[in-house]
């Protein structure tokens, strides 16, 4: 590592012609740039996207900006590329003050970003997306350029034609030339967004080689990524946000556990949870016999009791939807009886069913859970069911803040539920549920969730058991359904196993039932 010049052709003067503005001659001179960000400061209202940020990448080395979705990450690389400005802070290139009021005077001065939503491409052929940000002032020399294009495309074993139009490259190969583009012109400091979410395993592979090339060769590369296990492969430092601030840094070789304590400001450990003492019968399946058109579950018996977490495995499609669906009111069993604490549901209405103390979560957080274009404010006046016409916005507005306080929602009341992250919306369905429930039926409660959203739920799940509320979930994920259920239920074509003991179960045994075998 750290080499401070490159390859002739990327020192060749030629490529200094490539700027789109001059950069003042005291910083263009440098091929190894140091970034340092002092103090940055940006407020979206009253969200508090980067507070008091302090942050140095050397260069020479990869330097991982690691946090969770939300952290402040993007916004403090847009400050960093002239995309959008500071509140307050200042912007040290080699330890000289600067300002860019643009991405092109950040390129200028030798900082380049590959953005994490990829920004629209022209539909331009190759080879002019690359002379797109050249200055205007020289005639392109188109077949310099292509000649450049091709030898550093070769560098990083990119295969990229001169004469493809851009429309026709995948995102990995929009991703390559991005990168050729942003060094032909001249970049130091090459910062990339989220770079491995749209691209394939072999695409990844070669960015990472290439990432590595050019930090060998003096360039500073700042890696933003969520994904512990991809800055802990690549980068020779991290920086961890959370919450728009620095949390801490480290060093390879890393401690896991210490950067999910940084990034999530508490260790999550996946516990086993710890048994509540169970109370009477809440649900009673006597003979259920629920059917679509896909999948009969026949002749099902299940006793529930207050306290108790029952998971319900198998492969999408088996009949767990079917079950939850029927003890919740919204499906009609075709026989078998539904009894929720010794009340005999049958012929009744879904509302009877919320009146007994149920209530269904559905899988699909947005599209059937919490109503898009509704801010969080107005899904919580919805959620009420109030007897008078009248809403009352107050008390909406007010139940909201509470809720967003108490279930740790990022959010606004005044906030889209559509604006929300995937981890936010269930936060937001559990805040909307009433507090004195007595069953809870849920299809894939944490699916997509970061980590410390699904500890978070699981927490504020198992602390309604303590109040004697009892859990039928729906998982594709083995851990989950072992480390939360008291006992679990295996689905196959609509058989059901009997209710297999979570604690004595292995993740190899309930893999087998789960494909079917010792049914
Ligand atoms: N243009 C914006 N307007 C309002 N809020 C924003 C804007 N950009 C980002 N935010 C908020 O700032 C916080 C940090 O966002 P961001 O920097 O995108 O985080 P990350 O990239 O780490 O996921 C989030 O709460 C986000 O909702
Ligand atoms: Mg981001």
């Amino acid at each position: 590592m750290g080499g401070a010049s490159g390859p002739a052709h990327i020192r060749s003067p030629r490529n200094e012609f490539g700027w789109a503005v001059q950069p003042p001659t005291r910083i263009r001179k440098y091929w190894r740039m140091k970034v340092e960000l002092k103090n940055i400061r940006k407020y979206y209202g009253a969200v508090k996207a980067n507070d008091d940020i302090t942050f140095c990448a050397e260069p020479g080395t990869i330097h991982g900006l690691l946090g969770e979705n939300g952290a402040g990450k993007s916004t403090l690389m847009k400050v960093l590329t002239g995309f959008i400005s500071a509140d307050a802070g200042q912007i040290l290139l080699e330890g000289k003050p600067v300002r860019m009021n643009s991405p092109a005077e950040a390129v200028a001065l030798g900082v380049g970003m590959l953005h994490q939503d990829p920004l629209d491409f022209p539909a331009l052929r190759v080879l002019d997306n690359l002379l797109l940000g050249s200055s205007a002032r020289f005639v392109p020399d188109r077949a310099a350029a292509r000649r450049d294009l091709l030898a550093l495309a070769a560098q990083f074993d990119f295969k990229l034609d001169p004469d493809a139009t851009i429309t026709s490259l995948g995102l990995g190969e929009r991703q390559q030339l991005e990168i050729v583009r942003l060094l032909w012109l001249g970049v130091r400091v090459l910062i990339l967004d989220e770079p491995t979410t749209a691209i394939s395993a072999q695409q990844k592979a070669k960015l990472f080689a290439a990432l590595r090339k050019l930090c060998e060769q003096g360039k500073t590369i700042i890696f933003v990524s969520h994904k512990l296990e991809e800055v802990e492969e690549l980068c020779h430092e991290v920086t961890v946000l959370a919450r728009g601030r620095v949390t801490g840094q480290a060093q390879q070789p890393y401690s896991t556990d210490k950067l999910v304590r940084l990034m999530f400001g508490r260790s999550v450990t996946l516990s086993k949870r710890s048994p509540v003492p169970l109370g009477k019968p809440v649900l009673q399946l006597n003979g259920l016999t629920v059917s679509d058109w896909r999948v009969e579950v026949k002749k099902l018996d299940l006793e529930v009791r207050a306290g108790e977490v029952i998971g319900l495995a198998g492969l999408e499609g088996s009949g767990q939807r079917l079950v939850l669906q029927a003890c919740a009111g919204l499906r009609h069993p075709t026989a078998g009886k539904v009894r929720i604490c010794d009340k005999d549901m049958a012929g009744q209405p879904y509302l009877r069913y919320l009146d007994a103390g149920a209530a269904y979560l559905p899988a699909d957080r947005l599209g059937e859970g919490l109503v898009a274009g509704m801010t969080v404010t107005e899904q919580f006046a919805l959620a009420e069911r109030s007897r008078s016409f009248l809403v009352d916005w107050n008390a909406s507005a007010r139940t909201a803040a509470e809720r967003i306080k108490k279930y740790n929602i990022k959010g606004q009341p005044s906030t889209h539920v559509e604006a929300l992250s995937g981890g936010n919306q269930q936060r937001a369905l559990l805040g909307l549920l009433p507090p004195q429930l007595k069953l809870l039926l849920m299809e894939h409660p944490t699916h997509g969730l970061d980590i410390e959203s699904v500890e978070y739920i699981w927490s504020l799940l198992l602390e309604r058991t303590h109040y004697g509320t009892a859990i039928l979930f729906a998982s594709a994920d083995l851990d989950e359904l072992l480390d939360r259920s008291d006992r679990i239920l295996v689905f196959f074509g609509g058989q059901v196993t009997t209710a297999l003991e979570a604690r004595k179960t292995t993740v190899e045994q309930l893999g087998e039932y789960i494909g079917g075998k010792g049914l």
